[in-house]
């Protein structure tokens, strides 16, 4: 959860509070976790959303490694996963849907985890999800509510699926585009998860729907500390900023944005594009570690052995606060 209207009516629900519940809807992350054993917890997260691509198979691929990505933000191993289906079969019939569930299969194969079940209903609409369930021991977990002044701020991915896949529906993006970005969204946080897991993390969270600000924000406004963002060192996808300085915007990006300004400020100049994409709704968006500086240079080398082939250093934490975020430019 995050800012929004959906975030007011759940912050007024009945609040759970059991001595084995680690984390919950009291401190909003990217997965409940559930103590079974002084050594054992349960980490669960569900995710689904409409198509994002034109490819069935990728779609069922980035909804998998999307809905697995909550698991690995917080250092846990993904065991099961459940698929949820939403589809108009009398519509389109059962070919794409069959697409979509390999696609999503196969994501989950990756990961190492196996899919028990599902459940599917008639839709005019296509959704697909999954719910995840993972492991982790208890002092193991990597919450969004520990980083420390003085931390860096590294991102695993680059930024830009939202504007990218709006321009996508406009049929506005060339072929080689378009599988970059199908590559970049149904990349898995795997690697990215064991690198954080072997070098020590002080928090981490994972980038989506309400974009790098937004989940910044939650880390932010969770760990009681202020962050400073490097506009110059965020990395975008291939023809991002171009369309976002078009006006290729989602409406996400907007929302984002007028949640999050009373906690946003420029510091010097950041194009608009830049700004824009910087509030992008990204879909199965990559890590975002909180480290020390001790180990920042060891994460670095740790995430480029497991592939992962342009970490950014995006920012850094300034020192104790409430949530503030300050975008520095040139
Ligand atoms: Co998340
Ligand atoms: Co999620
Ligand atoms: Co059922």
């Amino acid at each position: 959860m995050g800012p929004g209207a959906l975030a007011e009516i759940l912050e007024h629900l009945p609040r759970f509070e059991h001595p084995d519940l680690l984390v919950g809807c009291g401190v909003p992350d990217d997965a409940g976790v559930y103590r079974l054993r002084p050594d054992l917890a349960l980490v669960q997260t569900v995710d689904f959303f409409t198509p994002v691509v034109d490819d069935p198979y990728t779609f069922g691929q980035v909804a998998a490694a999307n809905a697995l990505s909550d698991i690995y933000a917080m250092g846990a191993t993904p065991l099961t996963a459940m698929n949820l289906v939403a589809f108009p079969i009398c519509v389109l019939g059962v070919s794409p849907l069959q697409e979509i569930l390999r696609g999503g299969s196969d994501k989950v194969a990756e990961a190492g985890a196996v899919i028990l079940g599902g459940h599917s209903i008639e839709d005019d609409e296509p959704k697909y999800g999954l719910a995840v369930t993972g492991i982790v021991h208890p002092d193991r977990i990597i919450t969004n509510r520990g980083a420390k002044p003085g931390d860096w701020l590294v991102l695993t991915k680059p930024l830009g699926t939202g504007v990218l896949a709006t321009a996508l529906k406009g049929g506005l993006l060339d072929t080689e585009t378009e599988h970059s970005l199908g590559e970049a969204m149904a990349a898995l946080n795997a690697g990215a998860a064991r690198a954080m897991q072997r070098v020590g993390v002080n928090a981490c969270t994972d980038i989506t729907g309400f974009g790098l600000l937004g989940h910044l924000r939650e880390l932010a406004f969770n760990s009681r500390v202020d962050l400073e963002v490097d506009a110059a060192a965020v990395i975008y996808l291939p023809q991002a900023r171009k369309l976002a300085g078009q006006g290729i915007i989602p409406a996400g990006t907007y929302r984002n944005r007028d949640a999050l300004a009373p906690y946003v400020e420029v510091s010097g100049t950041v194009s608009a594009a830049e700004q824009d994409l910087l509030y992008d709704p990204q879909t199965s968006g990559g890590l975002l570690l909180a480290v020390p500086e001790t180990r920042r240079e060891s994460l670095l080398a740790a995430l480029r052995q497991e592939g992962i082939s342009r970490p950014g250093v995006i920012g850094r934490v300034l020192g104790s606060g409430t949530g503030k975020i300050v975008i520095r430019g040139v």
